[in-house]
């Protein structure tokens, strides 16, 4: 029987073409289906940093941090420190690459580990974009960040939709890498059970587009 692996190993092969979704890396072709079918990612990184206003001072965590777009995006907006958590070795070097010569490579530290089975003391602010799809267990993982955070906690949840979720799905069991989808009453549910009290939920607007969550 084939075991499914773990994501951290899945975006430890594929952090370099993931960083290429960033900073128009890609050819014009794929920025053009980029652009089409992977949009919430640039919105919900804007979103994210609106959410999070004002940053300047900050501790930030960012769960599942890739390639580090959110990491150098915080710091360069006044975060005073952040923590970059993820279980990929190469997306932390992807990280350290981004930081490097910078500032604020002595005010970031790296942590190579999957939540919740890392731990980490309380942040100001806690930052989750595009993790979510890849937790089998939501209760525990959520549970977890309701004690890491401070303040607010921004996090995004994949949704189900009929035809793009089963072929992402199918996709992704090739890659042996199971993903999962969410409605927005379970999101409620799951994030009032982990202890948040203050639960503000965002449809990107767009079939399959990720739920956009500000916790606190
Ligand atoms: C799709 S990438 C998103 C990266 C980044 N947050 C962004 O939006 O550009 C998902 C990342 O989450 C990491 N990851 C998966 N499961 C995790 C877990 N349980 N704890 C921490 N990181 C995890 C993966 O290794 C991967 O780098």
């Amino acid at each position: 029987m084939q075991t499914m692996g773990r994501p951290g190993d899945f975006f430890h092969k594929f952090a370099s073409a993931f960083d290429t979704l960033y900073d128009n890396q890609r050819n014009s072709l794929m920025r053009c289906l980029d652009q089409k079918f992977r949009s919430d990612i640039f919105i919900r990184f804007t979103r994210t940093f609106e959410m999070l206003e004002p940053i300047a001072g900050k501790t930030v965590l960012d769960i599942g941090c890739g390639s580090g777009p959110y990491v150098l995006k915080a710091f360069k907006r006044g975060a005073a420190q952040v923590t970059a958590i993820d279980p990929a070795a190469n997306m932390l070097n992807l990280v350290k690459k981004k930081l490097a010569g910078t500032p604020y490579s002595q005010r970031c530290i790296m942590v190579q580990g999957t939540v919740p089975q890392v731990n980490v003391e309380p942040h100001d602010y806690v930052i989750i974009m595009g993790v979510l799809d890849y937790i089998a267990d939501a209760p525990a993982f959520l549970r977890a960040i309701r004690q890491m955070t401070k303040e607010i906690c921004v996090i995004s949840f994949p949704s189900r939709h009929w035809l793009r979720s089963r072929l992402r799905k199918a996709r992704y069991f090739l890659r042996n890498c199971p993903v999962y989808f969410y409605e927005e009453p379970i999101i409620r549910k799951l994030c009032e059970e982990a202890g948040f009290a203050k639960i503000n939920i965002y449809k990107i607007p767009g079939a399959g587009m990720d739920y956009h969550v500000t916790l606190g």
